[in-house]
């Protein structure tokens, strides 16, 4: 029996990379059959470049230069990550919106991991906004989930995992931090292994 070739993954960072790392550690100890090719953030002094470099992958620092428009950016950021020949391009905490000069190059293969339940808290901050929510009585739980993203909505699209996260009164704002990202870094490679396994 011929086992497949893993599959090329493109990570698309803004900070810390916990995600990335997870993917990463994923990879290693073979529970996802999955490569990380190369690493982009927009951010040049994110963490996670670190992370992926001490790995061994190729990582980038990507600002947008100010001369570039969203639309031209996005464009020759596509052709960046399309010289990795991804399989999927993983949003691991990546903080700006893409255009559909970017996702047109990438149909069904763009996945994003968001620290809320579908069509709560999109945008920045979305812990604290749940963990302030359910302070005012608005929410009695939080969660995460991971989406395909189609278009250019915020932290919006079918979703392909979600899990609820408790909150409890006595929960500081860090300590349900920690609680969601540990669920963060579990639900993003169950779901890369699904979606590799039986594609969208
Ligand atoms: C994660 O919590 C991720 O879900 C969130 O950014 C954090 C990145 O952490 N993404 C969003 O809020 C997208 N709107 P990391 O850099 O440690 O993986």
């Amino acid at each position: 029996m011929t086992s497949l070739a893993p599959a090329r993954l493109v990570v698309f960072i803004s900070g810390n990379g916990s995600n990335l790392q997870a993917i990463l550690n994923a990879c290693t100890e073979n529970r996802l059959p999955a490569r990380v090719v190369a690493v982009f953030s927009n951010q040049s002094d994110a963490y996670g470049l670190g992370r992926a470099r001490n790995a061994g992958i190729p990582a980038f620092a990507v600002p947008k230069p100010k001369e570039l428009d969203r639309r031209a950016y996005d464009a020759w950021l596509a052709g960046q990550a399309a010289e990795f020949r991804p399989a999927w391009i993983v949003l691991a905490g990546w903080m700006r919106i893409l255009s559909s000069a970017f996702l047109s190059h990438f149909p069904n293969r763009v996945i994003n991991i968001h620290p809320a339940l579908p069509g709560t808290f999109p945008g920045v901050g979305a812990i604290e906004r749940a963990y302030q929510a359910y302070h005012q009585g608005t929410i009695s739980q939080t969660g995460v989930m991971v989406h395909l993203v189609p278009d250019e909505g915020i932290d919006n699209g079918p979703v392909l995992g979600q899990e609820i996260v408790a909150i409890d009164p006595g929960d500081t704002l860090e300590v349900l931090e920690r609680r969601v990202h540990t669920v963060e870094h579990h639900l993003l490679v169950d779901v890369l292994c699904k979606i590799i396994a039986y594609p969208v």
